[in-house]
């Protein structure tokens, strides 16, 4: 053991008071940007209570949530009903090749196991010309540096990139920035683009 406490056994713990503590509207400027028709199918890896990825509530039928928190995925079967809840890890998604439009991982990537493992896995259930929309903290920024230090104490064994190192992870599993920017002074969003296969 490496003393490294299982992430999601964390946010079963904070699940009651995940949503008062981490604040935080969706990005604005994010929606337009999807380009979505309201024909897309849609799954957010490390959805958690489903706090941002609600502004999307509209499209449910074809919204899919995973998270391996039972708790924290409870909270969004609540929030978000006529959306399909799965628990499970981003490491090995269950659902077959090209099924999704866009996947989201807000928030999420710096706590996965093995973030190559499952950039990899969200190349597989990309269709092709499907979007990988990802939000992150630069852990080179103030605040960045901030959650990276607490997520230490924690010993949650977070991962952070930086927007360059993201940009270097996605091309070797195949994904093409097409964009990336910040929306405050620590996060960052990157789109990224499934050109082939
Ligand atoms: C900080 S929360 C973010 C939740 C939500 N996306 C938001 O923005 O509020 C991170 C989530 O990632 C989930 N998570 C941890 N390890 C994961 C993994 N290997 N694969 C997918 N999700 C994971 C946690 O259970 C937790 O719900």
């Amino acid at each position: 053991m490496d003393g490294k406490i299982i992430p999601h056994r964390i946010f079963d713990l904070l699940s009651p008071i995940y949503d008062l503590l981490i604040r935080g509207e969706p990005p604005t400027d994010l929606i337009p940007l999807l380009d979505l028709t309201g024909d897309e199918v849609i799954l957010e890896i490390g959805a958690g209570t489903g706090r941002i990825i609600q502004s999307l509530s509209h499209l449910c039928s074809d919204l899919f949530l995973l998270d391996p928190s039972p708790a924290m995925l409870a909270k969004a079967r609540v929030k978000i009903p006529c959306a399909n809840h799965y628990l499970g890890y981003a490491e090995s998604l269950p659902w077959q090749k090209a099924f999704f439009d866009r996947v989201f991982a807000i928030d999420s990537l710096h706590h996965w196991n093995n973030q190559v493992k499952g950039l990899i896995e969200v190349y597989r259930v990309l269709k092709n010309q499907g979007s990988f929309i990802l939000i992150e903290f630069d852990p080179n920024t103030r605040f960045g540096h901030y959650i990276r230090s607490m997520e230490r104490l924690l010993r949650m064994g977070s991962k952070f990139y930086s927007p360059r190192e993201i940009r270097k992870i996605l091309s070797v599993t195949g994904l093409t920035v097409s964009k990336q920017y910040y929306i405050d002074g620590a996060t960052y969003v990157t789109v990224a683009r499934k050109a082939f296969g």
